[in-house]
């Protein structure tokens, strides 16, 4: 087998914010494979950094009243707690603020635009005047121009679902002061992504991406490749672009650059020759894992990027699904959404390892984190099969036979099984197949297990004429053990320590397949407890107690072409409006009523279609933007309050008859109101 040269990169996560379970998919499953490849004897590095530019991490640092550079450094500390306890191994751990990062996006920028692939533009943009700066779009919020919902996201409606630019809402406000944004002119920086747009369209069909990746690019060809604005104004965080004072580099042109920055940094460290994995040239193979709501930057500008630069691009970017817990995207106010440090302070980092391996395969598709069957899994697989093999072994080769292992194997043929399947399990290691991997080795602990509830040690040990045949199972079970612990390694790197320890043996590709005949092991401790679900219920009511005071936007840097719903950024409590008398209050006719049927709307994800009853055999049809906060069953039977005179307005699913009220941000942090018990439909709120 030839020695591979392996880079491998996670996505760099955002500086503003700490590790929750959804990123531990993407570090969990990336850090599996680099196990695996540095198991296989290839050299092998996986480098990571934190994404420290951007406006939402300005903001923040300034709310919390320090400079954006000790706000990253902190979090950073953060990161790589949470990382190191997870076991993620990580060969370098960087920054983009660091000066690797501006070198690179300084001579990137500069090989660009000494191409001619740099074009300038003067833009209009909506420009906060108190604040004295230009305003992303998610913090614009104000009313949808489409179908007059009120605070709304500056890109997208999540009562009608429709996506406009801030300049063209209603009623607009900042998120930053509240102030009303004006227009204002300002010349911007692009990238000319469309003269790459033949050159991406061969990449893509070169095999670097995923089928369901390359056919979302297949899409967004068809639409024509737009050029990309890469500058930002003063005051921003990042780095200031060469040759254009008061002009940043965009946080998502320095982001992936951070990639090379974070090996360079490794190299200098090390003396690996950076040029041999990153030229134009080199033969190394380059792996980029990350989520599918970032394809966009890695598919389209990254490679164009490189190949405008003079760099050679990445082998592959893989991609992976999104994390839901129990079915539903993770929320605060549910407990769902679970911080690294909260899972750490209750539950054993490697049954989060063990269930994600146990689900994950190369398709973007989303992985759900049931907790009943997360509980469930870990403790009939890992406890009940892996673990019953060692424990119910080990004792008697203690006790009985002085540590030691019989000389020769009792089931030579069971033993070359177990070795055989190696290669497919090493195959589906290397595809990214996990799920299958795990399949596979719980098919064989299966197999042990049946071996030893056959032969009983057990019964043997209490007959004086079968001391031999017990010595024998009871080391073929351990030896059996020790393949499957092996198999297990990349995915349980502390069990398997461990292992060894007990074992007395470094479990390694270049020598499992030699049986431990006549070797002396140590006495066996438990490898692992089982989980315990008042754990469970702790994190999740830890996860709860974590709320913060209700945040007004949601934003991240990541609007290309989607809106992500992403870690909030707490902004001052959203002002209260204009006074108003008495009577223009009770113009506005609110309603108790019952909810009798609920139902999801075909092309619009947000959306749930209620009947409301409101008296008087009187019902209303309303559309709500409630559906990522509540499923369409859960509704029916339960009252709430709605505005009952609202005039109807002509949706493209159908007539909405009202309007129901709801508390919060938005996205899974919707509160609908519920009066108290006794109330009928169709009484007045006032
Ligand atoms: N900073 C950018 C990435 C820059 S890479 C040059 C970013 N940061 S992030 O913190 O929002 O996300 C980091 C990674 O975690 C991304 O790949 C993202 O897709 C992944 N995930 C974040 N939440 C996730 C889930 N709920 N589920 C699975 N992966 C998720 O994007
Ligand atoms: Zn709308």
């Amino acid at each position: 087998m030839s020695i591979r040269k392996i880079l491998i990169t996670s996505a760099l996560p955002y500086a503003n914010g700490p590790i929750h379970l959804g990123h531990l998919l993407e570090y969990i499953q990336t850090d599996i494979w680099s196990r695996f490849q540095k198991a296989r004897g290839h050299e092998c590095y996986y480098v990571c950094a934190d994404d420290a530019h951007g406006t939402p991490i300005m903001l923040k640092a300034q709310q919390q009243g320090i400079s954006p550079e000790q706000m990253i450094a902190q979090t950073k500390i953060e990161h790589m707690a949470d990382f190191a306890d997870f076991a993620i191994a990580f060969d370098n751990y960087h920054s983009t603020h660091s000066e690797e990062n501006r070198f690179f996006a300084e001579q990137i920028y500069q090989r660009l635009n000494a191409a001619g692939h740099i074009k300038r533009k003067i833009i209009s943009q909506l420009y906060d005047p108190q604040k004295e700066m230009f305003l992303p779009d998610r913090f614009v919020k104000g009313d949808c121009p489409k179908c007059g919902a009120l605070d709304q996201n500056g890109d997208s409606c999540d009562v009608c679902g429709a996506t406009y630019s801030p300049t063209e809402v209603k009623n607009p406000r900042s998120v930053v002061s509240g102030a009303t944004p004006v227009l204002k002119d300002s010349e911007h920086y692009f990238f000319d992504l469309p003269a790459f747009s033949q050159m991406l369209q061969d990449w893509t069909r070169s095999g670097a991406l995923q089928d369901e990746m390359a056919n979302k690019l297949q899409e967004w060809f068809k639409d024509g490749l737009q050029m990309w604005d890469i500058s930002r104004d003063a005051p921003y965080f990042g780095f200031e672009i060469p040759g254009a004072p008061g002009k940043f580099f965009y946080v998502w042109l320095d982001a992936p650059i951070g990639y090379l920055a974070s090996f360079k940094n490794l190299c200098k460290k090390t003396g690996i020759d950076f040029d041999s994995f990153w030229a134009v040239d080199s033969t190394a193979e380059v792996y980029h894992f990350i989520g599918k709501d970032i394809i966009y930057f890695h598919s389209l500008f990254w490679p164009a990027m490189l190949e405008g630069a003079g760099y050679r691009k990445p082998n592959a970017i893989f991609a992976h699904g999104f994390v839901t817990v129990n079915g539903a995207k993770m929320s605060k106010s549910r407990g769902t959404f679970i911080k690294a440090r909260t899972y750490l302070d209750n539950l054993d980092p490697e049954y989060l390892r063990y269930y994600f391996a146990s689900k994950l395969s190369s398709s973007i598709t989303d992985l759900d984190l049931n907790l009943e069957d997360f509980t469930q899994k870990v403790n009939a697989d890992l406890v009940g099969k892996v673990v019953n093999i060692a424990s119910r072994c080990a004792g008697f080769i203690s006790k009985r036979f002085d540590g030691k292992l019989s000389a020769s194997l009792a089931e030579p043929e069971l033993f070359n099984d177990f070795i055989y399947a190696g290669d497919s399990i090493a195959q589906s290691y290397e595809q990214r197949e996990f799920a299958k991997a795990i399949r596979d080795i719980m098919a064989l602990a299966d197999k042990a297990n049946q071996y030893i509830d056959a032969k009983a040690p057990w019964v043997l040990v209490k007959d004086e004429t079968k001391q031999q045949e017990a010595h024998a199972v009871c080391s073929m079970g351990l030896n059996l053990f020790r393949v499957l612990m092996h198999y297990l390694k990349p995915v349980l790197p502390k069990m398997a320590a461990d292992s060894e320890a007990f074992l007395n043996t470094e479990l390694q590709w270049s020598n499992y397949q030699a049986p431990l005949l006549d070797h002396a092991i140590n006495p066996f401790k438990a490898l692992m407890q089982r989980v315990d679900p008042v754990k469970v219920q702790a994190m999740v009511t830890a996860s709860q107690e974590n709320l913060q005071p209700t945040a007004t936007a949601t934003t991240t840097d990541k609007a290309v072409s989607t809106a992500t719903d992403k870690t909030p950024v707490p902004a001052a409590r959203e002002p209260i409006s204009d006074t108003i008398s008495i009577d223009d209050f009770v113009k506005i006719d609110l309603r108790v009523a019952l909810i009798v049927a609920a139902s999801a709307v075909e092309g619009a994800d947000k959306l749930v279609q209620l009947t409301l009853d409101i008296g008087a055999g009187e019902t209303r049809q309303v559309f709500a933007g409630i559906k990522a906060a509540y499923s369409p069953q859960s509704l029916v039977g339960r009252q709430t309050v709605m505005v009952a005179n609202l005039a109807p307005r002509k949706m493209r699913f159908g007539l909405s008859e009202g309007m129901v009220l709801a508390a919060g941000p938005g996205g899974s942090d919707i509160f609908l109101l519920s009066p108290d018990d006794g109330a009928t439909p169709g009484m007045r709120v006032k």
